[in-house]
């Protein structure tokens, strides 16, 4: 008997259906997949066997081929289970259910339960572009499932119950996932609150004009005067993720298995923060069938690079491409894979190895060629696609047992989320969220300068000897920093805010 079912594979964020064919004739017992599986797909064969039976079905003593086509792309993961078990019971006349209309997708257990996928919604996603109307997903991802919207959600937690729901003939119960009534925000529980954060009132600024463009900004300074503390609260006044946003940041969780079962939908931004002994595979994506990396597990976040020349200069070299692309592409002797790699990078520093180079009362240890080799770690390529610098000194005793509370991170979070809505609504006819990801031609369209700011930029490109690309990062800045202030035009004094985080020695 020959039996047909859908399911769906996924490389990397793409997807392709995938026609479940089996056949079961006499012949001595054996069970085969083709249709280059992985490990995990070989293991379905002990997986479905022991599910069939467990699940009170009997299992053919006959001999079974599973093809999974098209042929020749490359099948991984456990997902595929139920398809296959299906398709042995429709084989052996064991379910009579008509199931040609849909997707089946989840991982089966030796007991017959449906188990949490790995990567259920962007298969779900491809479902709806293919015109699959139904798609049948274990109970624990039906939330994760229900987030595209416009395909049926079919739930179920057992082999058995999915067998016989189907076979019965009665309407099937479709789920539907209701979003919080908070809209999209859901602030992060254990970030730092700026209000405790003594001082540093410039550093915070530029933090604030950072997340509202989602501009790169690295802080250099010595050691102790709060830089990671700092960076640790940015979470706390990020703003909040669109909808889109929010569904391309679960899709590479989803793929990488690390999207929290309580949370169908990420509604917070990442915050990733790997430590300098990452391997490149870690931080750009990779392994024998790439993976994502933190570049794109901080997709539509924040990359924080603590002790940012620790990194190495080849490490760091290696984000220069997806910081300007946004996207970053793994190629393996396995295939190819695209992750997209929108994050905006925070870099913490020493300015030299003691960390006291022109401290105005520690004595810097360091000899000169120390100081610019530790600086040159930084090359002048990488340092061109940060958009804000910023100098962290210390903070002195009375500023530090000061009991006066600064600027709680929620006040701050809403002058930052007012100003990407009006990015928002700028960019609505543009790919865009956000000033930093603006392109030349709509930097003329949307930085519309007053006289005295333009003065203003002509005599710092004179004076400073600012770049190109420098003069287009402070048009940028500018329109952060004005759209924070509420204005439609840049002016002079936001033009002036923006000169001064160019890139600079450390000092
Ligand atoms: N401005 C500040 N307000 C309140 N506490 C602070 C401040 N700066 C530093 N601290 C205290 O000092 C500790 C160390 O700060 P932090 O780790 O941010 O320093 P750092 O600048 O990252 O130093 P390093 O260069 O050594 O990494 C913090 O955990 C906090 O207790
Ligand atoms: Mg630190």
């Amino acid at each position: 008997m020959l039996a047909k079912v859908f399911s769906c594979a996924l490389v990397g964020l793409e997807g392709a259906i995938v026609e479940v064919e089996v056949d079961i004739s006499p012949g001595l017992p054996s069970f085969t997949i083709v249709g280059l599986p992985d490990a995990a797909v070989q293991e379905a064969r002990e997986r479905v066997r022991a599910a069939v039976r467990n699940s009170g079905f009997s299992f053919p003593g006959k001999r079974i081929t599973v093809n999974l086509a098209p042929a020749d792309l490359k099948k991984a993961g456990p997902s595929y289970d139920l398809a296959i078990a299906m398709a042995i019971l429709l084989g052996t006349g064991q379910s009579q259910a008509d199931i040609t209309d849909m997707l089946l997708l989840g991982e089966l257990s030796l007991d017959g339960s449906l188990k949490h996928t790995n990567g259920i919604l962007p298969m779900v996603a491809l479902a709806k572009e293919k015109n699959v109307s139904r798609v049948i997903v274990p109970s624990v991802n039906a939330a994760e499932a229900a987030l595209v919207e416009g395909v049926d959600i079919i739930p179920f937690s057992t082999l058995r119950m999915m067998s016989n729901s189907l076979s019965s003939g009665q309407a099937l119960e479709c789920f539907t996932y209701t979003e919080k009534e908070n809209g999209n925000y859901c602030p992060p529980e254990n970030a730092v609150d700026m209000a405790h954060i003594k001082g540093q009132e410039h550093i915070k600024r530029a933090l604030e004009v950072a997340a509202a463009g989602a501009h790169n900004l690295v802080m250099a300074g010595p050691p102790g005067s709060g830089k990671t503390l700092l960076a640790r609260a940015l979470p706390s006044i990020m703003p909040p993720m669109t909808r889109n946003e929010a569904l391309e940041t679960t899709k590479i969780y989803s793929i990488s298995g690390l999207l929290p079962k309580e949370t169908p939908l990420m509604l917070t931004r990442p915050f990733r923060a790997p430590h300098y002994t990452i391997s490149n595979a870690g931080l750009v994506g990779g392994g024998s069938w790439p993976k994502p990396g933190e570049i794109s597990l901080s997709h539509r976040g924040v990359l924080f690079l603590d002790e940012l020349p620790e990194f190495g200069q080849s490490r760091l070299e290696l984000l220069r491409q997806p910081l300007e692309d946004k996207i970053v592409t793994i190629s393996r002797v396995r295939g190819t894979l695209s992750f997209p790699s929108n994050f905006m990078l925070i870099g913490a520093m020493n300015p030299c190895p003691c960390g006291f180079f022109n401290d105005p009362v520690k004595y810097c240890s360091c000899s000169p060629g120390a100081i610019s080799r530790y600086q040159q770690k930084l090359s002048g390529p990488f340092t061109d696609r940060m958009d804000i610098f910023v100098n962290a000194p210390h903070v002195n005793y009375e500023k530090l047992t000061s009991e006066r509370l600064g600027e709680s991170s929620s006040s701050v979070q809403k002058r930052v989320s007012s100003a990407r809505k009006t990015q928002l609504e700028r960019f609505r006819n543009h790919l865009r969220v956000a000033n930093a990801e603006m392109l030349p031609h709509e930097i003329k369209e949307f930085c519309t300068t007053d006289e005295a700011a333009r003065s203003l930029i002509k005599e710092g490109m004179k004076q400073l000897h600012l770049s190109a690309r420098a003069y287009h990062r402070i048009l940028k800045l500018g329109r952060t920093i004005a759209d924070l202030d509420g204005s439609p035009i840049i002016k002079a004094h936001h033009v002036a805010e923006a000169i001064q985080y160019r890139p600079r020695q450390f000092s």
